[in-house]
Parts: structure tokens; C-alpha cells; sequence
């Protein structure tokens, strides 16, 4: 089959790549859809049963920091298109090793960047960097991120995010390289490695394990469901402008302490379990160091000129995501019996 565009999906094997996959491979059957990722600790093949069989659909074992499985996946597939999501994600994992966060976010996406210019000549592609909120900093009680906010990262991982944005800008400054950007804030959803905070506390509700909550659980984070972040991505990449970037969330902010809380009474009465038995697992633990207090984003560039909105209220969004947990234990043991244990342990234990 001739296909009128193959987009070439970095990470797809991860959390949010894996929707993204589902979204471009069902919707876009003339596009085909290249899954190029290293299957790191955070990528698992799992994610995506329900299309690997699909015609347009292959996946790559590559690693974005090789420069030689960049050039082979694009001249293998003739790849018109990027999305980028591969990426180290978890900012704790940051704090433990900052090293491996600059060599994947920044010199990996410096490479996909290289390679992309190498191989590209004419108008008709589009290199999409999906990034985070995190790259402008930390809130007070007042305001929002827009897409003008100064960059002010403060933990490794965003500092490595912001390192990429810019690099990704420079090449369209530079070289005229036709780069589309995403800033989203936080995303929750099915697939959700266990180490962020909601898989963590669905999967220790479970089980009635300490839900380890840093500080005192007033840091506020805005919430956006993984399907409507995906809806965007295709948004973007379809109608975006060349060279600009869209801020892309919900206007759904929690702090901690009530999402834990508010998570606590729906799996109490999804398990049939007596009200206030989860909240009692609550425990205090010594803060996350240089803990962001506030993310809060503005989406309205991406409302007014996309006409992007998201599906979903969060009541609506946790609602299926503690289902799909709960109907997914075998998914979440396999990924908690191997070496989670040991981040688990390392992470949590005498914290
Ligand atoms: P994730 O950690 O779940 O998945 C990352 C994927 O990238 C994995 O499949 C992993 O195997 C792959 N990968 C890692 N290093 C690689 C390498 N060197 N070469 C090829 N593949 C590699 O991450 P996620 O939460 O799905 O986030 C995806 C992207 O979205 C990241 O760029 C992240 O910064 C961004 N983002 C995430 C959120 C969020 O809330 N999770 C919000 C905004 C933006
Ligand atoms: O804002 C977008 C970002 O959201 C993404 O770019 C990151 O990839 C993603 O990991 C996420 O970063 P956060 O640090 O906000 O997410 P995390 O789930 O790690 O933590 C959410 C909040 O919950 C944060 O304030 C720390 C707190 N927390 C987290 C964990 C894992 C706890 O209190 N206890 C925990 O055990």
C-alpha cells in the first residue's frame, strides 16, 4: 500500500506514546505508523496488544541516542514525520541520576533533530517535540503558564526538557527545520507506570499499602487525561503553525493531598471496601528536593485557534482509569514483580 505519510513515533512504547499509536494508527489508516523505541524500565510492548497486528503499524527496537538506528529507521521507512515523545520522564529519577536524563532528552533529541534535517528536502513534513509544563517553573497561588512564560526549569528532568525545547527552536531558527512544539501538564490515565503519583496510589490502595504522600501534600498539580493529550498531539501535528508551540491542558488543578483523598473514596466504594479505609493508609514523607509548588496551564491558544477541548471531566477520567486498572491487574503485576521492587524499596523505604 502506498502510504501518503509515515510518521515516524519516538517512545511510543511508553505511557503516553502508546495512545498516541492507537489514536494515528486507527484514525489514519493511510498513514503509516513506526513505533521507534529502546523499551527502557518505562517501555512495554504490552501497551499496545491492540494494535500490533494492524497493517500500518511497525515497531523498531532503536535507541535515540544512536545515530546509526536513527539513520537506518529513516532510509528503512522513508520517514516523513516525527512525533517525538521518547523521553526520561519520572523527575525523581532525575534527583537519583540526572546523567541519563541529558543524554536521552538532550543529545537523543539532538540526534532525531540532525537526523531529520539529513534526511528531509521540500515543505511537506512536520518534527512535533512533545514536551511538559515543567519547563516554565513553579506557580504561587496566582496565574497560569502561557506559551510566552519565561523558562525557569528547576529539577533535572525539566531542566533536560527545556535543554530539548531550545534545541528543537534552534533548528527551526537555524535551519529552517519545520518543528511543531507541545507543552502539556500532567497527564493520568491506563498504562501509567506505577512510579507516578496515581498508578503509585491505585496500585498501593490495591494492595493497602502507605500511600506516600511528600510534604505536606499542598503542592498542586493540573491534571489532563492521556486520551485528550494524545487528541491534541494529532491536533497540533494536523493543524498547528510551523515554528510555534501550544500550551495544552484542563484547567483541572488538585492538590495532592484531595486527588489522594478524593482517589481513596472512589476505589473505597469500586471494592466495596468501609468509608475512610484507604484514606487511612495516608502517610507523610520527607518532601521531593526543590519540589515544584504549582503547575497551571493556559490552553486557550490551543482552544481559539484548534478548536481543541478536552472530552472528559477528571471525575469522568478517574473514573475509568481506576476501571481499567482494576480489570488490568495482570498488566500492573508483571511491571511491580521485576525491578520496581528494588526502585520501590530505594525510593520509599526509611523515607
Ligand atoms: P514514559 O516514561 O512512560 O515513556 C517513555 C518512552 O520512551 C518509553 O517507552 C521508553 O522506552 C522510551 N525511551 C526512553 N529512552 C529512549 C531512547 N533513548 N530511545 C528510544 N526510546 C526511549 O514517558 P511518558 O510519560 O509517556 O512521556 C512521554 C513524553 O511526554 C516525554 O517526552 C515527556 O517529557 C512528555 N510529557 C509527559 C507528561 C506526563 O504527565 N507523563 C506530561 C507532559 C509531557
Ligand atoms: O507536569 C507534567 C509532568 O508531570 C511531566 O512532564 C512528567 O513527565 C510527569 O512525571 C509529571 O511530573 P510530576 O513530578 O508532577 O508527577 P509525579 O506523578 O511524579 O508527581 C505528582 C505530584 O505528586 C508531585 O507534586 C509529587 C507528588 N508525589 C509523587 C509521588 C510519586 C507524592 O506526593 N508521592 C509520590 O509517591
Amino acid at each position: 500500500m502506498e502510504y501518503s505519510k509515515t510518521i515516524l513515533i519516538t517512545g511510543g512504547a511508553g505511557f503516553i506514546g502508546s495512545h498516541v499509536i492507537r489514536l494515528m494508527v486507527n484514525k489514519y489508516p493511510n498513514y503509516r505508523i513506526v513505533n521507534f523505541d529502546k523499551l527502557t524500565y518505562a517501555g512495554n510492548l504490552k501497551n499496545l496488544t491492540d494494535v500490533e497486528n494492524a497493517p500500518n503499524y511497525a515497531f523498531v527496537k532503536g535507541d535515540i541516542c544512536n545515530r546509526e538506528d536513527l539513520k537506518n529507521a529513516f532510509e528503512q521507512y522513508k520517514v516523513s514525520d516525527v512525533i517525538h515523545l521518547a523521553a526520561e520522564s519520572h523527575v525523581d529519577r532525575s534527583i537519583e541520576g540526572p546523567m541519563e536524563f541529558v543524554m536521552t532528552n538532550v543529545v537523543g533529541t539532538v540526534n532525531l533533530l540532525q537526523q531529520a534535517k539529513d534526511s528531509w528536502t521540500g515543505d511537506n513534513h512536520v518534527f512535533h517535540h512533545v514536551s511538559t509544563d515543567e519547563v516554565y517553573g513553579s506557580l504561587g497561588a496566582e496565574g497560569l503558564f502561557e506559551e510566552t512564560t519565561s523558562y525557569d526549569p528547576r529539577s533535572p528532568y525539566s531542566a533536560s526538557k527545556a535543554s530539548s525545547d531550545h534545541f528543537v527552536r534552534a533548528f527551526y531558527h537555524t535551519y529552517g527545520l519545520p518543528v511543531k512544539m507541545s507543552n502539556c501538564s500532567n497527564n493520568y490515565g491506563s498504562h501509567h507506570f506505577p512510579e507516578k503519583l496515581i498508578p503509585l496510589m491505585i496500585n498501593n490502595i490495591v494492595h493497602k499499602k502507605p500511600l506516600p504522600i511528600y510534604g505536606k501534600g499542598d503542592n498542586i498539580r493540573d491534571w489532563l487525561w492521556v486520551v485528550d493529550h494524545a487528541s491534541a498531539i494529532d491536533t497540533i501535528f494536523h493543524g498547528g503553525r510551523i515554528g510555534e508551540s501550544y500550551n495544552v491542558g484542563g484547567l483541572n488543578e488538585w492538590t495532592n493531598l484531595d486527588l489522594v483523598k478524593y482517589l481513596c473514596r472512589l476505589m473505597d466504594q469500586k471494592l466495596g471496601r468501609s468509608e475512610g479505609e484507604s484514606e487511612e493508609l495516608i502517610t507523610y514523607v520527607t518532601d521531593r528536593a526543590g519540589h515544584d509548588m504549582r503547575y497551571a496551564i493556559d490552553a486557550s491558544k490551543l482552544e481559539s485557534e484548534l478548536n481543541w477541548r478536552p472530552s472528559v471531566t477528571f471525575e469522568e477520567g478517574l473514573d475509568l482509569t481506576v476501571d481499567w486498572y482494576l480489570a488490568n491487574s495482570e498488566w500492573i503485576e508483571e511491571i511491580t514483580s521485576g525491578s520496581y521492587k528494588a526502585y520501590y524499596e530505594s525510593m520509599y523505604e526509611n523515607r
